[in-house]
């Protein structure tokens, strides 16, 4: 009988809809939020180095996260193609995430080392000269382009806003680590320390 109530007034139902709902997200979402392994991060984690963080903004701006995830599945077949499963604690430097689940290319949370320099560069240069089949888009101005040593610092001091323990040294220090470096060779050492922290399959 007290159903009824409920079901002949949407005001009230709504309210309660509302109510209920609440309830499950904070029974899921509050246990997450005092779990240290989703915030804290892992052993040996450190904010990437000036010329790394430079390579992550030329991916980022290249949409490389949009053909590639970086989300290892804890699932069979997944890190038996890829490497041990993504965890929280690798990214909790990363602002903005790049995990996505948009697989055009393959993953890349565990892509570092797996190709020698040489290999990246050429991949990057033309992707049909290493892979023959491929249909990723090829890169080449990234040869030409420099970096600009005067935004590095900038971008580190907006990262330590957030949370990121870069150090005045770090700062002070990553105009002089990026001067002269094209933009190739920054994404390819952003590449190559991919997920290097968790033991991969390779
Ligand atoms: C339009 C989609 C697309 C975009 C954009 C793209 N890729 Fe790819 N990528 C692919 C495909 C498809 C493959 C698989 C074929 C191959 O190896 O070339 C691939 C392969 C790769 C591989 C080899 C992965 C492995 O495990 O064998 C790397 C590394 C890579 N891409 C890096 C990049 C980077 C860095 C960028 C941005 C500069 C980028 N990709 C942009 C589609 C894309």
């Amino acid at each position: 009988m007290k159903h009824d109530v409920v079901e002949k007034n949407v005001g009230l139902m709504i309210i309660l809809t509302i109510v209920a709902l609440s309830f499950g997200t904070l029974v899921e979402l509050v246990p997450l939020l005092f779990a240290k392994e989703t915030h804290e991060p892992i052993a040996g984690l450190k904010p990437l180095p000036a010329l790394e963080l430079e390579g992550r903004d030329i991916y980022i701006r290249e949409g490389c996260n949009t053909c590639h995830s970086q989300m290892i599945r804890p699932l069979r077949a997944e890190t038996e193609r890829y490497g041990h499963y993504s965890v929280a604690g690798e990214s909790v430097y990363n602002h903005p995430f790049l995990w996505g689940s948009k697989r055009t290319g393959p993953d890349l949370a565990r892509v570092g080392k797996r190709y020698s320099d040489d290999w990246q560069r050429a991949h990057l240069y033309n992707p049909r000269d290493v892979v023959p089949e491929s249909n990723m888009p090829a890169f080449p101005w990234l040869f030409e382009n420099e970096i600009d040593p005067d935004l590095t610092g900038l971008k580190m001091s907006a990262l330590r806003k957030v949370g990121v323990p870069y150090t005045d040294e770090d700062i002070s220090g990553a105009g002089a680590a990026v001067t002269g470096k094209k933009e190739i060779d920054a994404l390819v050492a952003y590449l190559q320390q991919l997920g290097t922290l968790l033991q991969s399959r390779r």
